[in-house]
């Protein structure tokens, strides 16, 4: 049984644009999805949908076989964890620590399993020093690290990243991808990003266009549909445009390869 379901989604927050339409996939336990589109193509609203900070109204959403409704909302809940894309509506604790406990202290996990998941994914996006921090005086990155551990903490099934590493510098995002790449078969991943780059770690990519999906396959394909990612504002990796160019100017010595390298290296 897929751990998410999703049949002819349809949502619109005014009558006039649908944000998300007639969506349909599966996910299977333990699979790393990652979606992609341009800016306004209906992302996170398909995230706030599956862990149901917004209202199905047109189609349906099951989460473990479960049917997502108000009366199995909080059922739901323990099985889904989200980090959105801006950190900063996300404190509520006076310290870091405070901030992590938050979350487990609702689900009465005892104090010592709670320490001990504290530390642990504290470690693990690097913010183990920062504890006894207030979060409000933290740059963009460190939020965004620390509402990485508070969902970790809470040990969910599914979690799904929303932009949720934009603010990090790149070798923060290493670490915290290669920490979110850990957790791959142990934990069904939804990763939502504009970066094809960070597409590579999963095992299967969704891209959406205007809220409808226009690619649903395995990583390995996905990342060639060079026409599709393009006409969907994406743009395509750089390894791909590269293997073009060797391709197309008929390249097969060395010396010319480094040529037009070089000279692609400039043109950008
Ligand atoms: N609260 C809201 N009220 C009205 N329209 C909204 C609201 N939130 C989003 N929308 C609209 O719904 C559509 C999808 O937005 P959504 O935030 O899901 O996109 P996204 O793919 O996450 O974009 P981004 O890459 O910018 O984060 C957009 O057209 C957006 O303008
Ligand atoms: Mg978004």
């Amino acid at each position: 049984m897929a751990i998410i379901e999703v049949n002819n989604l349809t949502y619109r927050y005014t009558k006039k644009k649908y944000a998300l339409k007639d969506v349909s996939f599966k996910i299977e336990r333990g699979e790393f999805v990652s979606i992609v589109g341009h800016n306004g193509s209906g992302k996170s609203t398909l995230g706030k949908l599956l862990c149901g900070l917004l209202q199905t109204k047109h189609g349906e959403i099951l989460i473990d076989g479960i049917k997502l409704s108000d009366d199995t909302i909080d059922e739901v809940r323990q099985k889904i964890g989200i980090v959105f894309q801006n950190p900063d509506n996300q404190f509520v604790g006076v310290t870091v620590k405070n901030d992590i406990a938050f979350g487990l202290e609702n689900r009465n996990i005892d104090v010592d399993e709670m320490e001990k998941r504290i530390k642990k994914y504290a470690t693990i996006v690097g913010m183990d020093e920062f504890l006894d921090k207030n979060p409000e005086n933290l740059s963009g990155g460190q939020k965004q690290r620390v509402a990485i551990a508070s969902v970790l903490a809470m040990e969910t099934d599914i979690l799904i990243f929303d932009e949720a590493t934009s603010m990090i510098d790149p070798l923060g995002v290493k670490e915290v991808t290669n920490a979110i790449k850990s957790l791959k078969e142990e934990k069904t991943i939804i990763y939502i990003t504009h970066n094809l780059d960070e597409t590579l770690m999963g095992d299967r990519m969704i891209v959406l266009k205007n809220g409808e999906i226009v690619l649903d396959e395995k990583i390995d394909n996905a990342i060639k549909q060079k026409d599709i990612l393009t006409n969907s504002n994406l743009e395509p990796l750089e390894q791909m445009e590269l293997i073009e160019l060797v391709n197309k100017n008929n390249l097969n010595r060395k010396e010319e390869v480094e040529k037009v390298l070089w000279q692609s290296a400039y043109q950008k």
